[in-house]
């Protein structure tokens, strides 16, 4: 295990050369200050907009980006990776010759959107941390873990240069340590799309639960992780270990967690986010994230349209109004002793009747068995298959969706396929594209109108396997599969 500390890096190495920071925003404003506390010559190049007014404010001198590319002689991208190709192409590349250029994040280059010219040091300085930090930590004198790695090293000091780099933003101070521009990407992205949405759904499903047996609402959120206890805890296991931090709990929970702990090793996450990695890993996260900026980003503002009609959405806001702020733990006893202010009874039922209708155990009485069910999708499918707004949606798509519904034991597949549409009972006869699972019930909620689909997605009543993208195009004849399903279903009732 090698990490590397202030020793390990010579900032020598960057004496007589200019440091082009090209963007001022999160980790560019962060980085640049830094750099030139540590007695660094920086220049800063950006866009005309409010960032750069900021760097001036700050006492840079700014320069249009591809000015600052020709004067500087080591480069920091520190612009969205989103745009940085388009930027790297037009501005930054003509001026690279003979120069450095550093990265804080190894995606561009890992999945092939940049290709550095042959003749330049190609190098990663990736912090593991937000710009605030990045600028708090130095300041503070502790610093912050980076990342840093080679991608080309022409002059046969581009790592030396990488850590002269970690040693001027302040990372070295902390402990740095080296990974592959693809590592970097895979590692980051892993922690985005697998981790992250696992450890999130692991909350919302407890609170989920909570809320659903009857816990006051304000208990539930404060408990799980309003209060702050659990970002301090995170901080904990950080400091001292996931065993270890035990110990600053109570023997009862010690006790609690470890031997129940083992029941929640389900072998479906591990397989889920091996699923994850290996989409990341094989460029097809990548491929479809490119595609989606370019069709202006749909997906990504239907999910977060999604998300903001969550119930949870609404009581965290109403919780957070509730307490003045979000509690932050604070070591002064008055943040622990703090007492919450009261919240009626009354009030907050109104806010479970509206935000988290309770989930009746008994079967909806409009819910239909297995038999009518069955009868209600042969006569939609069958009219699906007809359906002049289907068909105008299926031209051009190649998408087959897979339906299971477990509870009642049926399946049924719909396929898009250039201007037709095959819809029938049963698996498809290849892989699907999309395959959703849930159960008739929530299924007749959400083609009658009376279960959102998203919210059924986001709440745990739906999962679903395949790309997103896809299965969100669907959304957009959902009125049209309502429209059949409900004539359908008042057919088999009539
Ligand atoms: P940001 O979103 O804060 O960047 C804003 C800057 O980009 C501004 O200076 C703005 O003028 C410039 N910019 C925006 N659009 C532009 C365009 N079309 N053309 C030219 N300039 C444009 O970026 P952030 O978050 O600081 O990320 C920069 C790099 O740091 C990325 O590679 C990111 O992956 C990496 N990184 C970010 C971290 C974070 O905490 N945000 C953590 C570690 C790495």
């Amino acid at each position: 295990m090698r990490v590397y500390h202030d020793q390990d890096a010579d900032m020598n190495l960057l004496a007589g050369r200019r440091i082009g920071v090209i963007g001022y925003g999160n980790q560019g404003r962060a980085q640049a200050l830094n750099l030139r506390d540590s007695g660094l010559e920086v220049i800063v190049g950006n866009q005309e907009d409010e960032y750069a007014q900021q760097a001036r404010a700050d006492g840079f001198t700014v320069l249009p980006l591809a000015q600052a590319a020709a004067q500087a002689d080591i480069l920091l991208l520190l612009i969205p990776d989103e745009v940085m190709p388009q930027v790297f192409e037009q501005e930054i590349a003509p001026h690279l010759s003979g120069k450095v250029l550093a990265f804080a994040s190894g995606y561009n280059v890992a999945f092939g959107f940049i290709t550095p010219p042959p003749d330049v040091d190609v190098v990663l300085v990736a912090p593991r941390m937000i710009g605030a930090g990045v600028r708090d930590l130095y300041l503070a004198g502790c610093g912050f873990p980076s990342f840093i790695g080679v991608a080309q090293d022409v002059s046969g000091r581009a790592k030396e240069i990488a850590l002269a780099l970690a040693r001027g933003i302040g990372s070295t101070r902390a402990g740095v340590v080296e990974v592959t521009f693809a590592q970097e990407a895979e590692l980051d992205l892993f922690t985005e799309q697998c981790f992250g949405p696992a450890f999130g759904h692991v909350l919302t499903t407890a609170v989920d639960l909570l809320l659903e047996e009857g816990y006051p609402p304000e208990a539930v959120l404060l408990e799980l992780y309003m209060s702050g206890e659990l970002s301090y805890t995170l901080g904990k296991i950080a400091e001292l270990g996931m065993v270890e931090q035990g110990a600053l709990h109570s023997r009862t929970s010690q006790y609690g967690s470890m031997s129940r702990g083992m029941r929640f090793l389900l072998p479906e996450l591990r397989a889920r986010m091996r699923q994850g990695l290996e989409e990341i890993r094989s460029g097809q996260f990548a491929r479809e994230w490119a595609a989606e900026q370019a069709a202006g980003c749909p997906t990504l503002a239907a999910l977060k349209e999604a998300a903001r009609s969550l119930p949870l959405y609404e009581l965290e806001r109403e919780l957070r109004q509730a307490l003045g702020s979000v509690p932050t733990y604070r070591p002064a006893p008055a943040a622990r002793g703090a007492s919450l202010p009261a919240v009626s009874t009354g009030r907050r039922w109104a806010w479970l009747r509206r935000l988290w209708p309770r989930r009746s155990r008994a079967p909806d009485s409009a819910a239909l068995g297995a038999a009518q069910m069955e009868t209600v999708l042969r006569r939609f499918l069958a009219r699906a298959a007809g359906d002049p707004a289907l068909r105008a949606f299926s031209r051009g798509r190649q998408l087959t969706t897979h339906y299971v519904l477990k509870d009642v034991g049926l399946e049924f597949t719909m396929r898009f396929q250039d201007g037709s549409v095959a819809a029938g009972l049963g698996p498809p006869d290849g892989p699907a594209e999309v395959r959703l699972e849930t159960t008739g019930e929530v299924l007749d909620g959400m083609f009658t109108g009376r279960i959102n689909a998203l919210r059924a997605a986001m709440s745990g009543q739906l999962s679903f396997s395949g790309e997103a993208r896809l299965a969100m195009s669907v959304q957009q004849v959902q009125d049209d599969l309502c429209r059949l399903y409900r004539a359908a279903r008042e057919e088999t009732l009539a």
